[in-house]
């Protein structure tokens, strides 16, 4: 299902009241989480939001996707380091309930095993965020990574590296590994919440959108799950065909 808004801002303020009804719904809720440059508008609209609606948050557990190999949660450009700046630290949320892939790790295959697991001890995600990478990426899970994979080492591709390379000060500075939580985690979500904005992912929604299932194209792994909002702004849905575009004067009613 498709939710379009007009601009980033109602995308995100949409996104952060569907977090806000899930922990709502169910304050002992299992959310995982996403980072990148979409989700710090939604993460700001969830911190006010709960600023002006105290909310009890001690019983919430979070996972998050991923994690570079190699940098520690000092590092600014860690997803830890980002996850605290953007919510954790603003929430208060007990460090002991938040969950990050271990970069840093000496025993990685083993940590990777023991995220998977612990995902499934806590119940299960209830609610997956997610982003999408141009290249049509679910957490770092590139190209062609298998859809039964579980929390995994992953070489960025060349095309993520690129991208992400705005966030650093030098492209050589961005690993050239990660930690991702595999596809088959994320499909056992029992709900999911992709977000996508601006121009830079108009293509790869409109690809996403014509796609058979094809683990060429990671997110179209997404077509086998039944809860499924991909959340987008109006320059995100470019190029998707019209029949879609209908829907967006119904939620742009709705937004008000
Ligand atoms: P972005 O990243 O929000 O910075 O575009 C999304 C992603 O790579 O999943």
């Amino acid at each position: 299902m498709y939710k379009i808004f007009e601009t980033v801002d109602d995308v995100s303020r949409y996104t952060a009241q569907r977090l806000l009804d899930k922990i709502l719904a169910k304050p002992a809720a299992v959310l995982g989480l996403a980072t990148g440059g979409t989700m710090e508008p939604v993460y700001a609209q969830l911190v006010q939001m709960l600023q002006q609606q105290p909310t009890d948050l001690s019983r919430l557990t979070t996972f998050n996707l991923d994690e570079y190999i190699g940098l520690t949660e000092s590092h600014v450009q860690s997803y830890r380091y980002y996850m605290d700046e953007h919510l954790f630290d603003k929430l208060n949320l007990p460090r002991e309930r938040v969950h990050l892939p271990d970069g840093m790790a000496e025993d990685i295959d083993g940590a990777c095993l023991a995220y998977s697991a612990a995902i499934q001890a806590a119940g299960g995600l209830d609610l997956q965020l997610l982003g999408i990478g141009s290249n049509g990426h679910i957490g770092f899970n590139e190209p062609y990574t298998r859809f039964s994979s579980r929390t995994h080492v992953i070489a960025l591709s060349e095309q993520t590296r690129r991208d992400n390379g705005r966030f650093f000060s030098d492209q050589d500075e961005v690993p050239i590994h990660a930690l991702t939580l595999g596809i088959q985690d994320i499909l056992e979500a029992k709900e999911i919440m992709l977000v996508a904005t601006g121009p830079n992912k108009a293509e790869v929604m409109a690809e996403l959108h014509h796609s058979g299932v094809d683990e060429a194209l990671p997110a179209s792994a997404l077509k086998q799950h039944d809860n499924v909002t991909i959340v987008l702004d109006r320059e995100a849905a470019a190029l998707l065909p019209s029949a879609e575009w209908r829907a967006v004067q119904t939620v742009q009613l709705l937004a008000g």
